[in-house]
């Protein structure tokens, strides 16, 4: 089986940091390079926390490139409430011995892309600042594939409206879904149901050091959930699930839907509108949408690949 190439384009980020750890677990994936973004936390600190993640999972040979430090047009607003100030809260991870690469990380993106002549898949679970400005600034470089953690068909995360993602650079997600290149939106709808449980938790803390920071990962990552979220019964795996999908696609229900992006200043701006069912009156679908996921095989998964990192 040939693994398949992707490129993260990430904001680690509690979920993000476990994404690059199912990423270099997985035989099924080659993770050839990381981009950081500005999101959960400033971009510096989302590079730094990418690099300790691949430093601690003894792949420091994988290199990050640091990208946009702010959303298009809107003003830049973290989530350290729930990913604290470094942007990975819990463990005390060494720094890394190692800089990002000086290269921007949209222009290697390009450049990446270009190489391969466009057969790699683009995994943004961050804000889609980078990946709209490489749609923007290089329009002969376009992956095969993304698959992106955003948007929701229903309830949002950051506001009722609208999921952080998005939310944090609606202008940037609407160019991503104007492309009309093959992009599956991987929204809350399912994230909410790929939920780790604490013993999911503890099963890891056991397995090696790469268990034990999950797991101290996830003790902080929870403890938000649990008291603004305490009808789920564990934390979502947001990000993992996009590398999942590309592990193994019968997890997920997928349809094809056309999606747009509130982009209008007020109480709904950041909203995916998600049209799933084909309704007259909107357009020929321009990507596909997670509906729902086996939250059961997906938690096993998660532990079964984050333990044999040891
Ligand atoms: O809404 C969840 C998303 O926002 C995840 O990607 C999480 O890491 C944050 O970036
Ligand atoms: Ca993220």
């Amino acid at each position: 089986m040939t693994p398949t190439p992707i490129i993260l384009d990430c904001d680690p980020g509690h979920d993000d940091a476990i994404a690059l750890l199912l990423a270099v677990a997985s035989p099924e994936i080659e993770l050839v390079g990381v981009t950081t973004v500005s999101g959960n936390q400033t971009v510096d600190k989302t590079t730094v926390n990418a690099l300790k993640v691949l430093e601690l999972a003894g792949r420091s040979d994988i290199p990050v490139y640091a990208g946009a430090d702010k959303p298009f047009l809107r003003e830049r607003d973290v989530a350290a409430h729930v990913h604290g100030e470094s942007g990975l809260d819990g463990p005390d991870l060494p720094e890394p011995s190692r800089q990002a690469e000086s290269q921007h990380a949209v222009d290697y993106l390009a450049e990446e892309i270009r190489r391969r002549n466009g057969k790699i898949t683009l995994v943004p679970t961050g804000p889609l600042t980078n990946v709209g400005l490489l749609l923007s600034l290089h329009p002969d470089a376009r992956p095969v594939r993304i698959i992106l953690m955003g948007g929701s068909i229903g309830e949002g995360n950051r506001t009722p409206a609208a999921e952080f993602n998005i939310w944090a650079d609606p202008e940037a997600a609407e160019r991503v879904f104007k492309e009309h290149l093959d992009t599956t939106m991987v929204g809350l709808d399912v994230t909410h149901r790929a939920l780790i449980k604490d013993a999911h938790t503890e099963r890891m803390r056991g397995a090696g050091k790469v268990g034990r920071m999950v797991a101290e990962l996830m003790d902080f990552y929870a403890r938000f959930h649990k008291s603004r979220y305490p009808d789920l019964d564990g934390s979502p795996m947001h990000d993992p699930v996009c590398v999942a999908h590309l592990i193994d696609p019968t997890l997920m229900e997928v349809r094809d839907a056309f999606i747009e992006v509130d982009c209008s200043a007020g109480p709904s701006w950041g909203r995916t509108n998600v049209d799933w069912r084909g309704r007259e009156h909107f357009g020929a679908p321009n990507a596909k949408v997670g509906l729902d996921i086996d939250g059961e095989r997906f938690a096993e998964l998660i532990v079964e690949r984050i333990t044999s990192l040891g």
